[in-house]
């Protein structure tokens, strides 16, 4: 059984005393979601406070992006997986489709990224989604494995336990339209294939895949439905607590 994953993208807001008090009232709002992994993903500066701020309960801390090494070095402005997992983190996004647009990430970088927050000992939430333009040209399928071929290429089976393939078609993302259930499941069990051919049945069958892109409160229990769809990576609807917290205890 795959045990289901409700992550909380901040992206870039909240001051670090907003990201602490966002924290702190979503604790005992998800204390009893013991049916999934919940996990919110703050900006850099905040990592560490809201890390120990939620230290001992059930809410896991991501990075929202990570360096393509570990070793120390003459890198001005890259984080280490090494210093996220430091900072007390578990897990990293990589390949968010904003740093794909705006800030370089390539197929080849993410697959980078990967390998070395899996040596760092984090688990890397890889994304993958294509622009409207390609779904409208009938390329979804063939972007988003070329996006996966790539992303996950020399990872091992053992590598593979730590990844979390999170899809989020760059069409919905805070645009308020959200794929149909349908949709993701069509994409979904697509990349489950894809995974299968690269890695293997067992491996495509344990690893969990998120949906993004304007998950809300009253879309998450259908989306959830769709047998393929193992989660939700959540922009703008994990922000504020109560909403987030609504999201996680979809059940
Ligand atoms: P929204 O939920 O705001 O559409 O953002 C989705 C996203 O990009 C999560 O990573």
């Amino acid at each position: 059984m795959r045990k289901p994953v409700i992550a909380g993208n901040w992206k870039m807001y909240k001051l670090l005393s907003e990201a602490v008090d966002t924290a702190v009232a979503l604790k005992p709002l998800v204390a009893n979601a013991n049916h999934c992994e919940v996990i919110i993903a703050p900006v850099f500066t905040a990592l560490k406070t809201v890390a120990d701020r939620v230290e001992g309960s059930n809410i896991k801390v991501a990075s929202q992006n990570c360096a393509a090494q570990n070793d120390f070095g003459a890198h001005t402005g890259e984080i280490a997986p090494v210093m996220i997992k430091d900072a007390g983190c578990s897990h990293a996004i990589i390949g968010h489709s904003e740093r794909r647009q705006f800030y370089g990430d390539t197929d080849e970088s993410v697959n980078k990224k990967a390998h070395a927050a899996i040596a760092a000992g984090l688990v890397a939430i890889v994304c993958v989604g294509e622009h409207l333009s390609e779904r409208e040209s009938g390329n979804a399928n063939s972007v988003v494995a070329g996006q996966l071929n790539t992303g996950l290429a020399g990872l091992t089976v053992a590598d593979m336990e730590r990844i979390i393939i999170a899809y989020e078609p760059v069409w919905a993302i805070g645009t308020g339209k959200t794929a149909t259930p349908e949709q993701a499941q069509e994409m979904h069990s697509h990349i489950r294939q894809t995974v299968a051919a690269s890695h293997g049945n067992e491996v495509a069958d344990a690893v969990r895949i998120l949906y993004g892109g304007s998950v809300k409160p009253d879309n998450i229990a259908t989306l959830m439905s769709q047998p393929d769809v193992d989660g939700a990576l959540v922009g703008g609807a994990s922000l504020e607590a109560d909403s987030f917290a609504s999201i996680v205890n979809y059940k």
